[in-house]
């Protein structure tokens, strides 16, 4: 049977991207059929709304989305498309893997991990933002849960299971923030013991940063709140050489969304010099999820191989080569 998705080309770079990538998915032979679906400033202008009723009820339908980056036109009122679509599904585990790929100007060349960040709660609320009348105090709220605590670490141990990865860190700040971040490490600890295959490590943030820039190659699976776990992940992009090279997931029980973490880079929009391997690696964990980890694997080796030769890289990557050039650099290689 073939699966579809929906797909949502977005803005600024957001087509160039999609379209490359679907090229490489299609010579990946992974047998997917497409339903697109507009968001944000596309869907604005044709629909007269950033997320149309017929995109939600597309993801809906299909349970899964691949989607290139969207603008939230700043003013006029608009709230940010990403989290809304977050609310809307619950896509409670944001999954942002951060690997080595050769050629890239990071200093580092043995970096192999994940970032499992919780999308729901913590320090992200909507609610509660306060500012007094005098505008001399502010006060914004954190909430931890139990049960969503609990999701997300056992989200963490599982996924280390399938992956057969050996280590999970719960990255937290209980020794100071006693009731929130201890309350998500005592669950951590609580969901740990149930996995005794796989060694679990306790790490303050602000240590796991430091540790992070000295020793990436030690961490494998880090899970943490909402709040770290942003800061975290760009961290580790930054890692592994950039934002062009940098795949995100957002899980749900229901619907996952799949999507390269950068935005829609307005300064080289239209000119065929965007990096497509973010979004390509966002495909593959798309492919990882439906049940085609083969096809996954075969796709991240195609990236690696043309990455190893040099061939048709983009300009963040220091070459001369465009946004589909590369995609077919990459196709050549499956
Ligand atoms: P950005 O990620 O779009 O751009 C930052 C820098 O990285 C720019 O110099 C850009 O050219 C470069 N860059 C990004 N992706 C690249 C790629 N694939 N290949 C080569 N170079 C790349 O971040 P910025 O400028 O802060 O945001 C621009 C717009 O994107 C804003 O409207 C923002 O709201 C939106 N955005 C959307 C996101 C999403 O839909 N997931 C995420 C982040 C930002
Ligand atoms: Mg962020």
């Amino acid at each position: 049977m073939t699966q579809t998705i929906t797909v949502i080309r977005g803005d600024g770079i957001g087509p160039e991207i999609m379209d490359a990538t679907l090229f490489v998915l299609d010579k990946l032979g992974a047998g997917l059929s497409y339903e697109f679906a507009d968001a944000g400033l596309a869907a604005l202008e044709k629909h007269g709304e950033l997320i149309p009723a017929g995109t939600l009820e597309s993801i809906k339908k299909n349970k899964v989305a691949l989607k290139s980056p969207l603008t939230t036109p700043v003013g006029g009122g608009f709230s940010s498309i990403n989290v809304a679509l977050r609310r809307q599904f619950d896509l409670y585990a944001n999954v942002r893997p951060a690997i080595s790929f050769p050629n890239t100007k990071s200093r580092y060349e043995n970096i192999n991990m994940i970032t499992v960040r919780e999308n729901t709660e913590g320090a992200y609320l909507a609610e509660g933002q306060e500012v007094s009348a005098d505008g001399e105090t502010a006060f914004s709220g954190t909430r931890i849960t139990r049960k969503g605590s609990e999701r997300i670490v056992r989200y963490a141990f599982e996924l280390a299971k399938s992956t057969g990865r050996k280590k999970v860190t719960a990255v937290h700040k209980a020794n100071i923030i006693k009731s929130t971040s201890g309350l998500f490490l005592d669950v951590a600890r609580e969901v740990a013991a149930k996995y005794p295959e796989i060694e679990f490590q306790e790490m303050i943030v602000d240590n796991a940063c430091m540790q992070l820039v000295m020793r990436p190659e030690q961490f494998d699976i880090i899970v943490t709140t909402n709040l770290f776990g942003d800061i975290i992940s760009d961290l580790c992009a930054g890692l592994v050489g950039g934002l062009g090279l940098a795949p995100g997931a957002n899980i749900g029980v229901d619907v996952a969304i799949f999507e390269a973490v950068h935005g829609t880079a307005p300064d080289i929009a239209g000119q065929g010099k965007a990096n497509p391997v973010a979004l390509l690696l966002g495909a593959a964990q798309m492919l990882d999820h439906v049940g085609q980890p083969e096809n996954a694997e075969r796709l991240r080796k195609a990236i690696v191989a043309t990455m190893e030769a040099k061939d048709s890289l983009t300009g963040d990557l220091g070459g001369t080569g465009t946004t589909m050039g590369f995609a077919q650099a990459i196709a050549s290689r499956l």
